[in-house]
């Protein structure tokens, strides 16, 4: 493997923050002053890594600079951005992970819970959330056998509740490491460099980009929700903001996620796969809005069609009464189709004109991020409450 080409210096934590900028010294300097005790190894991080990280920082602090942290228009231009073919996007598997640092500093990655993400929804919804300033560091991660590239980050706690992709105030600790976030990781296959996960965390040694001023929110026990004017909440996991205003499909889509996420109540799904994580999945996959369904579909009917879902308490596959499959199935492939076509509309729009966004930043029509104190009175979720 790649361990071949990396030779190994130990140093001190405290030089590791300077790394990125001392690379070309280390690599020619024959050894590093071992530090007693210093948990951390490094490699020499290989050019291509180096540069990777290099292009990832500049992009992302181009598009997602550290803005008001309730800004949805600076939001708005860094999740078209991310989106798009950005480079973030290019170093992506097909599932990114996702998820908190551990409380614990000894957990590894694997003992880590993280909720696997399509690159669609982790670039539409969940990386925009932070600003970032370009400063990072590289390093080799030999417990991990991955390099981890270490970006200073803040979180855009401030937003509207239906720019987030689901109430992260469903949790209080969650919510509050959001908000005090203060780096963004992410971790990079050294075969692939493919980014294989990715946290965030508020235990950087970085000082905060900028002071945060903490906000309060109530759950009100759904994951999706109708606001005071009548518009299905979160309005993110609509694609409101990456995809235009005038986007054909997007009522279609709304209607149809209903109808299928119905089937997946009725077939047991929502026990399951939604944020609060009842089943305490160390890879959770999330199915509870439109946008991550949207992510999930292949795999969505896939595992229905072959009979590994849904899962008994006790994890074990069993297959869908007849009746109830075909159903599921039916809605699902209908939210497909429509999933595909509303991308296929984005695409040729694309090449087509300029883009006109449902956001208040465009100024188009009314903007589902206006008036957005959440209303408690309609709610279309699958599932009430934490403890269902
Ligand atoms: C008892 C809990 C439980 C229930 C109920 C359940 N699942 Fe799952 N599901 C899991 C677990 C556990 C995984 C594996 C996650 C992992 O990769 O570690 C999983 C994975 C998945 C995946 C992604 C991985 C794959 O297998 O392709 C999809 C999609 C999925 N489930 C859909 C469904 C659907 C649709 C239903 C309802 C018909 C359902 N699940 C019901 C627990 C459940």
């Amino acid at each position: 493997m790649t361990t071949k080409r990396h030779s190994r210096f130990t140093f001190s934590p405290a030089r590791l923050s300077r790394w990125a900028l001392a690379a070309c010294a280390f690599a020619a300097a024959p050894a590093f002053p071992a530090s007693p005790g210093a948990a951390d190894t490094a490699a020499a991080v290989p050019p291509a890594v180096q540069q990777m990280a290099q292009e990832i920082a500049a992009e992302l602090a181009q598009n997602c600079p550290v803005a008001p942290a309730g800004d949805v228009g600076a939001y708005n231009t860094c999740r078209q951005a991310l989106f798009a073919d950005s480079v973030l996007r290019e170093h992506l598997p097909k599932f990114v992970l996702w998820g908190r640092q551990s409380k614990d500093p000894q957990a590894t990655l694997r003992q880590t819970n993280l909720t696997q993400f399509a690159p669609d929804v982790w670039t539409n919804m969940y990386a925009p959330l932070f600003m970032f300033n370009g400063k990072h560091t590289v390093q080799w991660v030999p417990e991990e056998k991955r390099f981890l590239v270490r970006l200073e980050a803040a979180f855009r706690n401030r937003l509207p509740p239906g720019q987030f992709p689901y109430p992260f105030w469903h949790e209080e600790a969650k919510w509050s490491m959001y908000q005090s976030a203060n780096a963004f990781m992410l971790w990079v296959d050294p075969a692939t460099q493919k980014i294989q996960a990715a946290q965030f965390t508020d235990r950087a040694p970085n000082a905060p980009l900028q002071a945060v001023q903490p906000v309060q929110h109530a759950f009100e026990g759904s994951w999706l929700w109708t606001d005071a004017q009548g518009r299905t909440q979160p309005a993110v996991t609509l694609f409101d903001g990456v995809y235009r205003a005038e986007n054909p499909y997007a009522k279609v889509l709304d209607r149809q996620y209903r109808d299928l996420a119905l089937q997946l109540r009725e077939s047991q799904c929502t026990k399951c796969h939604v944020p609060n994580n009842p089943d305490k999945m160390s890879r959770l996959v999330l199915l509870s809005t439109p946008a991550h369904a949207a992510g999930e579909i292949e795999r969505l009917i896939k595992s229905v069609k072959e009979d590994r879902m849904p899962m008994d308490e006790f994890r074990l596959s069993y297959a869908l009464p007849e009746e109830n499959k075909k159903w599921l199935l039916e809605r699902a492939e209908a939210f497909r189709a429509t999933v595909s076509a509303a991308q296929a509309w984005e695409q040729q729009q694309a090449a087509l004109r300029p883009r006109q966004l449902r956001t208040s930043a465009s100024g188009g029509s009314p903007s589902p991020t206006e008036g957005w104190q959440p209303a408690a009175a309609s709610s279309i979720n699958q599932q009430k409450g934490t403890h269902p």
